[in-house]
């Protein structure tokens, strides 16, 4: 079956990554101190099965070719392209991380340059193929789904050295994104484990606009959302990196704010003294607090009601009227 096939060449590769990292001169020389550097330790670069693929042509896809392995198949896996008419490896010079599936499986890979990166783009990931469905999967699943389960709670972060840093500050119940605004299918893969989700985004403005186009997706799968902007110029690796494990917990406990009402408070900003502009957001809060879920969360929905026409200056009832209106 093909969808097999392209799992035991992701399996061969990420052992091959594996093993060029920690056995190679170049692997330690190159990837293992950028790692180091990155204040991983070994065994977290063993558990989440960190790898390097060589600054080489074809060494990859030769090893690969000569164990049996079809080129077809490898150019699938995108492990593997042809430039000038020859099979060359694709991730060269770049460390590799696995992406897992739900249980532990290899469904595909982020090759992260080394250094500056202005004409390369910094992250090479897998394509879609049989078994790599971008918009389904969530980076770090497989690694955090019993203590999101535990915890009853599931942290959202935007990349891999985010979920790979706070498991080494040991918090497990993080998944990233891995840049991409959040799906709807992501989204119910959260609700399998927890209802409530908690978003941990970089702290520039490309990261609150991907955090605020995820809201009215999240409410309307019946999650609680709440939001933890990280200061300016972190990400959750760095900062938690920068102030350890213990402050970062404290950090996020004192900073996590309700996700409705932090829309509510940043485009009130924006409003000012314009009334149709006003009048627009107080339709789309409206909007927002339809789609929470009437008959299993009234009280939530009336909470949200009583705060954002005290905070939107207008009555009540009204905003019970529009809410109403909203609702099918
Ligand atoms: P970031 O630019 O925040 O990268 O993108 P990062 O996760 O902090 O990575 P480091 O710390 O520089 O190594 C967040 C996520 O967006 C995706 C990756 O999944 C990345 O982890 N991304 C980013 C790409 O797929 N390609 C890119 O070129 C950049
Ligand atoms: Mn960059
Ligand atoms: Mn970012
Ligand atoms: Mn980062
Ligand atoms: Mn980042």
């Amino acid at each position: 079956l093909l969808a097999d096939s392209l799992y035991i060449i992701n399996n061969f590769a990420r052992d091959y990554f594996q093993e060029t990292l920690t056995n190679s001169e170049e692997g330690q020389n190159i990837g293992l101190s950028y790692f180091e550097e990155r204040g991983f330790t070994a065994e977290t670069i063993q558990k989440f099965q960190l790898g390097y693929c060589l600054n080489t042509r074809d060494a990859f896809v030769n090893t690969a070719i000569q164990k049996g392995y079809s080129l077809e198949y490898l150019q699938k896996t995108g492990l593997v392209t042809i430039r000038n008419e020859q099979p060359a490896d694709n991730y060269r010079g770049r460390v590799i991380f696995p992406i897992h599936n739900q249980s532990g499986k290899v469904l595909g890979f982020g090759a992260r340059i080394l250094g500056k990166h202005d004409k390369a783009p910094k992250y090479i990931n897998s394509p879609e193929n049989e078994i790599y469905f971008k918009s389904k999967v969530l980076y770090g699943t497989y690694f955090a789904r019993h203590a999101i389960d535990k915890l009853d709670e599931c942290l959202l972060v935007e990349g891999y050295t985010d979920v790979i840093s706070l498991h080494q500050a040991g918090i497990e119940n993080v998944v990233a994104s891995s840049g991409t605004s959040l799906t709807q299918d992501q989204l119910r893969l959260i609700r399998k484990y927890t209802n409530n989700l908690t978003i941990l985004y970089d702290g520039d403005n490309a990261g609150v606009k991907a955090a605020l186009r995820g809201l009215d997706m999240a409410v309307e799968e019946g999650l609680n959302v709440k939001l933890v902007l990280i200061p300016d110029k972190e990400d959750p690796d760095s900062y938690v990196q920068k102030i350890g494990a213990e402050a970062f917990r404290e950090f996020i406990a004192q900073n996590k704010q309700d996700f409705i009402l932090f829309k509510l408070h940043t485009s009130l900003k924006d409003v000012g003294n314009d009334t149709q502009r006003k009048s627009q957001l107080v339709n789309e809060i409206a909007e927002t607090i339809a789609k929470i879920d009437k008959v299993e969360d009234f009280t939530k929905q009336q909470d949200y009601i009583r705060q954002c026409s005290t905070l939107l200056n207008i009555d009540e009832t009204a905003m019970v009227q529009l809410v109403n209106r909203f609702i099918r």
